[in-house]
């Protein structure tokens, strides 16, 4: 799998997710397993990038590389602005955002709102791709299947952007019109793999290796992408892999291992966000962790009424200790795991997150 002059080492994407896949986020998925992320959503709005939120976003400290930054904007020149402000920080693909559905996102900024002017859409996909094409830098896209079950252009967008110059393209099998209800069609990612040449990546409710497979067999696509499922389980990559390997599923991890990850992963979380806003932003990651463990749902209460960061740090030891000392394996849910559909997008904040 090739986006440009990079190789991949598999095909296995972490969906960007704003408030969710930070770099401490991305490289715990990349250590487990996943191919490929893409950064959370920086704004076009030159006025932003100075914002903390913003330059945290922008943090690919250690991060392996391909590092690939999503924009997302309604201006053709504060977009093509925006993919140069990020190559000079380091970005090495640019990701055009045509799939968000956020009120938030599509009146203020693009997101799948794009999807429904295509004149604008392609002259903001020619004024990136002008400025990074001389860079040597990818560009790609990400969209949904189309505005309304009505209006499912995500096919005739895609060739149209492939013709532009865009390397990749990414399909969440849902309309604009879904949000996040329903469920995801395939059929429109297989439709939009049969119309170009270029790498297509199916998205949508991918929570399970057997799924992946299933997705991969019925589209054709050339990777799959998983945003939800991850949250709180980011070794779901290398079971994947493994059941695509073998046919065979992998043993859920150790607790002890879990504990490991974790504990790590909240370290790196309290760096990049300091003491007090780290404390809060790491609560929902815990709570995503522990959400299908025993005592979970209490645990979770607790972790809301701590402040401090070692305080928290401590609990989640605690929590992981004393689980270790009943069961070997974290426990495995019906169905797998908790599936993507109990994680609603909305109640984990993609607008509140600020996107
Ligand atoms: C909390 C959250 C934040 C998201 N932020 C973004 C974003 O910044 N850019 C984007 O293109 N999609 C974003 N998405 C959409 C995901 O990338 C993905 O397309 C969608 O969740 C469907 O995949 P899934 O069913 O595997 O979660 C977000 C989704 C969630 C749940």
């Amino acid at each position: 799998m090739r986006i440009g002059p990079y190789t991949l080492p598999n095909r296995l994407f972490v969906a960007p997710m704003a408030g969710v896949t930070d770099r401490p986020f991305r490289m715990l998925c990349k250590t487990l397993g996943a191919g490929y992320a893409v950064s959370e959503m920086v704004t076009s709005r030159r006025d932003l990038w100075s914002s903390l939120k913003t330059s945290r976003r922008a943090n690919h400290e250690g991060e392996p590389g391909p590092i690939a930054v999503q924009i997302a904007g309604t201006d053709a020149q504060m977009m093509q602005d925006a993919a140069l402000y990020n190559i000079d920080r380091g970005a090495q693909i640019i990701d055009i955002n045509m799939g968000c559905p956020a009120k938030k996102v599509c009146n203020k900024w693009a997101g799948s709102a794009l999807m429904q002017n295509e004149p604008l859409a392609l002259s903001i996909v020619e004024a990136v791709v002008a400025a990074c094409e001389p860079r040597g830098v990818p560009v790609t896209l990400k969209m949904r299947t189309g505005w309304s079950s009505e209006h499912k252009n995500a096919a005739v967008l895609a060739r149209a952007a492939e013709s532009a110059g865009v390397q990749m393209l990414t399909i969440h099998g849902r309309t604009r019109e879904q949000g996040y209800t329903g469920h995801a069609e395939y059929d429109t990612v297989a439709a939009v793999k049969a119309a170009v040449h270029i790498p297509v990546v199916a998205n949508g409710d991918i929570d399970s290796p057997e799924k992946a497979s299933d997705v991969l067999r019925y589209t054709q696509a050339d990777a799959v992408m998983v945003g939800r499922a991850a949250q709180g389980r980011p070794w779901i990559f290398r079971e994947i892999a493994y059941f695509l390997e073998t046919g065979m599923q992998l043993a859920p991890p150790l607790v002890a291992e879990v504990q490991r990850l974790l504990l790590a992963h909240l370290q790196d979380h309290y760096q990049l966000y300091g003491e007090c806003t780290g404390v809060r932003s790491a609560r929902k990651h815990i709570g995503w962790y522990v959400r299908s463990m025993p005592g979970g749902e209490a645990f979770r209460a607790r972790m809301n009424t701590l402040e401090q960061s070692d305080a928290q740090w401590q609990a989640v030891k605690d929590y992981f200790d004393e689980l270790s000392s009943r069961m070997d394996r974290i426990p495995v849910t019906e169905g797998g795991h908790h599936s993507a559909s109990q994680v609603h997008a909305g109640a984990f904040g993609y607008e509140e997150s600020g996107v």
